[in-house]
């Protein structure tokens, strides 16, 4: 079967960070988790990774999802791979695909095509090159009639090497059965004094095995983030693709100031998006809707034709033609019903909305179930803690719920019921009646003249 080896023990030291570099965020994901993805995608789904720096947080970040293997010391990209030994001895019998965690840009099509090629002439190693027009830095590939002959480093190459402009991306196909004899034969006779994993081309040729080269249409694979400023190149590319990618797809977009849409995000035909919308995780919006400005969903889905202006919405249900914000909170666990309106000034949490409900300012509803067709007055407080634990509120359809209402869980409202402006509700109402709790108002007639008079000591 195939698998995968992901290099990911570099420290980065030019990101001045305590963080292994391939963990690094490029559109809200790790570095890591894009090369993983481009595997998964193109089939490869048993992968180990090999971890040096900080390897524990590589351990935390993956949570046990893929093998991991310790490289203790820093002594190349042949010896990083030689740590994943065992991992490739648990099944010889198909190919490896070898790739930095610090190149995020490597795509599935050149993963297949790389393959393609490595069977069909039958290599035991096939590495994935481009063309810079600044090659500088990066391993040259050296052609011969026959096909390539070898990687030369930067620091090993010559003047004349150094012209080529066919480089090494870092990914490569091997036959894994010959991966691991060609890592016995690797030495550190170089510049460096580094363990190479470059030198399996000429260590395969030289002992009766094919090597080839696979070159990709595609220059970004190459891209390896280094330090900072490289980092927010990296994210403004990743952004503005996946912005491309929705522009094609009918999504409206105006002006992309503080725009960032992760890549995983699905938007419907003819929505627009303003400025200021961050949209991330698994969120997906419907087709004709308005969003922004100023709005962050994250792992929601938010139906057609509804409006988000200035809110935040967490792993949420928002259903179609709801108009929320502007300043609306909706927190986890959340399902707003078709047509209702949420806010201004109106924190959600761990509820469910019924349809055409509106709560249109002014109040927290959290832990609590309302029906359809509910107004919730001004001001209104579901008191949902009572500082031990967490109590619902049910509320039934048809209900007015009057401004500053405080509703103290556990409690019911059934249907259609009124509670008069100000009253806290302690016990469950039934359907169709008055909840109203006040004390009597007073008038004293003519009390502030009488003040005042006293004041002046007449
Ligand atoms: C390597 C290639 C070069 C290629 C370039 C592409 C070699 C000798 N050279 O160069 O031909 O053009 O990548 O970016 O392979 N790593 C470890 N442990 C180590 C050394 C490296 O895990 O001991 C990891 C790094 O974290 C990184 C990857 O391997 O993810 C590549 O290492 P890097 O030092 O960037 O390789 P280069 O010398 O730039
Ligand atoms: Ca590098």
């Amino acid at each position: 079967m195939n698998k995968a080896i992901i290099l990911a023990g570099g420290q980065g030291k030019r990101m001045k960070a305590d963080m292994p570099k391939p963990l690094f965020k490029v559109l809200g994901e790790p570095m890591l988790e894009w090369v993983i993805s481009a595997c998964e995608s193109a089939g490869v789904s048993d992968i180990c990774v090999i971890k040096g720096f900080k390897g524990e947080m590589i351990d935390d970040y993956l949570g046990g999802r893929y093998t991991t293997a310790l490289q203790s010391e820093r002594l190349g990209t042949g010896h990083a791979v030689m740590q994943g030994i065992p991992f490739l001895k648990n099944d010889e019998s198909g190919n490896t695909l070898v790739l930095c965690g610090d190149a995020p840009f490597i795509d599935e099509a050149t993963i297949r095509d790389a393959l393609a090629l490595h069977q069909e002439q039958n290599n035991a190693v096939t590495v994935i090159t481009s063309e810079l027009e600044e090659p500088k830095g990066y391993g040259r590939i050296i052609r011969t009639d026959k096909g390539i002959s070898g990687i030369v480093e930067e620091k090993d190459a010559t003047p004349e090497q150094k012209k080529i402009k066919e480089v090494n991306s870092g990914t490569y196909w091997f036959r894994t059965a010959d991966l691991i004899e060609l890592l016995g034969k690797i030495t550190n006779n170089n510049a460096q004094s580094e363990y190479y994993l470059t030198d399996t081309i000429f260590l395969a040729l030289a002992n009766g095995k094919n090597a080839g080269a696979y070159k990709s249409p595609n220059p970004d694979i190459i891209k390896g983030a280094n330090d900072r400023k490289e980092l927010l190149e990296f994210n403004e590319y990743a952004r503005r693709q996946v912005i491309d990618k929705h522009l094609e797809n009918g999504v409206e977009f105006t002006c992309l100031d503080g725009v960032i849409i992760e890549r995983e995000v699905e938007i419907g035909k003819d929505t627009e998006i303003l400025p200021g919308t961050i949209l991330r995780g698994k969120t997906k919006i419907g087709a004709r809707c308005k969003i922004g400005p100023n709005v962050v969903i994250e792992n929601s889905t938010v139906g057609d034709e509804t409006i988000v202006n200035t809110a935040q919405i967490y792993d949420s249900e928002v259903a179609e033609g709801v108009n929320v914000g502007p300043f609306v909170h909706i927190r986890p666990d959340c399902h707003i019903g078709k047509n209702a309106k949420i806010g201004d000034f109106v924190e959600v949490k761990n509820s469910s909305v019924g349809e055409k409900t509106a709560i249109a300012h002014l109040a927290y509803i959290g832990d609590s179930d309302i029906g359809r067709k509910v107004n919730i007055g001004c001001g209104t407080v579901t008191v949902n803690y009572d500082g031990i634990t967490k109590n619902r509120c049910v509320i039934g359809d048809n209900s007015f719920v009057g401004c500053n209402t405080n509703l103290i869980a556990p409690v019911k409202l059934g249907k259609a019921v009124y509670t008069a402006a100000g009253t806290t509700v302690t016990r469950d109402i039934p359907d169709y009646a008055l909840a109203i709790e006040r004390g009597v108002m007073k008038i004293n007639e003519g009390y502030t003249i009488r003040k005042l008079k006293t004041k002046q000591g007449k």
